[in-house]
């Protein structure tokens, strides 16, 4: 049988990365997409690496006309010269932007943008991947709580989010009869890059959001990431079209 093969979108640093760490540790090749931070997609590879997996990086904005294309056209090349073939065994859509701002100070545009990025991308890097993706494959899709508990500052990025809470239901019935799964996993907040300065040094913010999971600390990617790993092994053949909260017991 011939090793796995995943693809993380939004690898190069965070969650992403955390999840192209994890997938390289279970022996999976990994490709580490992202969008423009070179440096950091080739940290993410040879962290991978480093812990004896193995990963190549795949750059492409998503969000601008051809962003598929582009990514699967390096998504295949590197697939071929680094495993022989273009077979697909896991899929995680993470790559993600934010969108702050209530009703009244949402943009058409920054809408569209979040809806282009969190949504339209996911949903055609989907499509594209089902030719290559093997029959017992798995797809996790990293949505939010903000799908479950009203956060009115960021509508545009719940909105999107929700919408991308609807692949897992409708794409598990559709490719259950191939063993393919596929479930969607959702983070309260976790300290990466994402939050630009509302919690790096500054103590006081993080101690609020430190307070708001059950378990009393701040989230750390590796918390996602474990669950998306557990997601895609055969332990978890049994769980399909499911919503999964990595929030630590956030606002129960
Ligand atoms: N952090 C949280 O608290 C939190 C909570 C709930 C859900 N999430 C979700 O978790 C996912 C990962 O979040 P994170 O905190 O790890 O984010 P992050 O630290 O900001 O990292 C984002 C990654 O996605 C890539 N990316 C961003 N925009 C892109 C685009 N337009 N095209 C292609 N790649 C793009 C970035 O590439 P470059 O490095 O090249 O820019 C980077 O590798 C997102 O979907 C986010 O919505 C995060």
């Amino acid at each position: 049988m011939p090793a796995r093969t995943a693809l993380v979108t939004g690898a190069g640093r965070g969650i992403g990365r955390a999840i192209a760490e994890r997938l390289g540790d279970r022996g999976m090749t990994v490709a580490v997409h992202y969008a423009s931070d070179d440096t950091a997609a080739k940290e993410t590879v040879a962290a991978v690496v480093a812990r004896g997996g193995r990963a190549f990086p795949v750059r492409a904005e998503l969000g601008l006309p051809g962003d598929v294309d582009t990514l699967f056209a390096a998504l295949t090349e590197g697939l071929r010269e680094h495993t022989g073939d273009t077979g697909l065994d896991v899929l995680v859509n993470n790559a993600g932007i934010g969108c702050r701002g209530d009703v009244s100070q949402l943009t058409p545009e920054a809408f569209d943008r979040v809806i282009a990025v969190n949504v339209k991308a996911p949903v055609f890097i989907v499509q594209r991947a089902l030719p290559l993706l093997r029959d017992g494959g798995r797809i996790v899709n990293v949505s939010s709580m903000a799908t479950r508990v009203a956060h009115p500052e960021i509508l545009g990025y719940a909105i999107s989010k929700g919408a991308l809470d609807m692949l897992a239901p409708n794409l598990a019935r559709q490719l259950g009869p191939r063993g393919i799964t596929v479930n969607t996993v959702s983070p309260g907040l976790i300290d990466t890059e994402f939050h630009g300065d509302r919690l790096r040094g500054r103590p006081e913010a993080r101690a609020e959001a430190a307070a708001q999971p059950a378990v009393g600390r701040l989230g750390e990617p590796a918390d996602v990431a474990d669950v998306v790993a557990f997601l895609v092994s055969a332990e978890a053949r049994w769980i399909t079209g499911e919503r999964l909260e990595t929030s630590g017991g956030a606002r129960l």
